[in-house]
């Protein structure tokens, strides 16, 4: 197994492991010190059935299971365990112009962290190419860990135990989402705006589409510092932009990155990536040491 740096301390490429065949032990603890010095890390070459792709990402925690879409809208092409990333009808077709599913997906363009609106947030996402564009279509990655290290530290004081209301839905949308209302209010939870992750002590800021507002404050107020972090997490000192090759199967750390999807031409190519999403243990150990 080889680790090679793609930027500092953010992103990773692991060679020469093949997820597909069961770790030895050395090479399993390997890539979870991995997980931890980098936030991304990226598999070339891997070829992973969805059993495979499930058995690797239960070695860093259990695997949601609840999607979110609303079935009878959007029917599930994939087993539950199952984030489907693609623009594919479920006989494999591109979706039509105007679909309803092409708008529910329009929320992926904006910076955000997986799960965040769940009471037991997201700990990791493991992303798979099948079927990747020619051109376009790139996931790009930004550290709020290193946003948070690069703050003066009479900012990093202020923000010092503020807390912050996650929701599912953006305010912004003002098309159908997707979404079943009782899921909406469901989805509605607070998380720390500064996490520490025990086994570095790295600090990051948890923000994002999902992170709305800030407990105690007026929405208005609360929604400006959030807005105003995320840009500063997103600058691009602090963002590796992935641009897909088929088999590339990449893995990010929710808690101290954030995504998002650029877009490609999405009436000519197709494009077919699935996604695991592991959770914490609990409400309160989304950054407890994994096993
Ligand atoms: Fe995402």
């Amino acid at each position: 197994m080889e680790i090679r740096p793609v930027t500092e301390s953010f992103a990773a490429e692991i060679g020469g492991v093949d997820l597909s065949k069961p770790l030895s032990a050395t090479g399993e603890a390997s890539i979870k010190a991995a997980f931890w010095k980098y936030a991304v890390l990226v598999f070339p070459d891997q070829d992973l059935t969805p059993q495979q792709h499930i058995d690797f990402s239960k070695k860093f925690g259990p695997v949601e299971t609840d999607r979110v879409l609303d079935p009878k809208v959007t029917p599930h092409r994939l087993d539950l365990s199952f984030a489907d990333i693609s623009n594919l009808t479920p006989e494999g077709k591109i979706w039509a112009g105007d679909s309803r599913q092409r708008m529910y997906k329009a929320g992926n363009k904006l910076w955000h962290t997986d799960s965040s609106f769940k009471p037991i947030a997201a700990l990791a996402s493991l992303l798979a190419a099948r079927i990747v564009p020619p051109v376009g279509g790139n996931t790009e990655f930004a550290s709020a860990r290193a946003a948070y290290a690069a703050l003066p530290a009479t900012r990093k004081a202020e923000l010092e135990g503020m807390v912050v209301v996650h929701r599912m839905t953006h305010p912004d949308k003002e098309h159908d989402d997707g979404y079943r209302d009782d899921d909406k209010a469901r989805h509605v939870v607070t998380h720390p705006l500064i996490r520490t992750n025990p086994v570095n002590g790295r600090k990051a800021l948890y923000v994002g589409a999902h992170a709305q507002e800030i407990v105690g404050m007026p929405p208005q107020e609360g929604r400006r510092i959030l807005d105003e972090l995320t840009a500063f997490c997103t600058q691009p000192q602090f963002v590796y932009s992935h641009s897909w090759r088929d088999g590339d199967a990449v893995m990010w750390d929710n808690r101290c990155a954030l995504h998002r999807a650029t877009t490609f031409d999405k009436t000519r190519y197709k494009r077919k990536l699935h996604r695991t999403t592991i959770a914490g243990k609990s409400p309160d150990s989304a950054f407890a040491a994994m096993p």
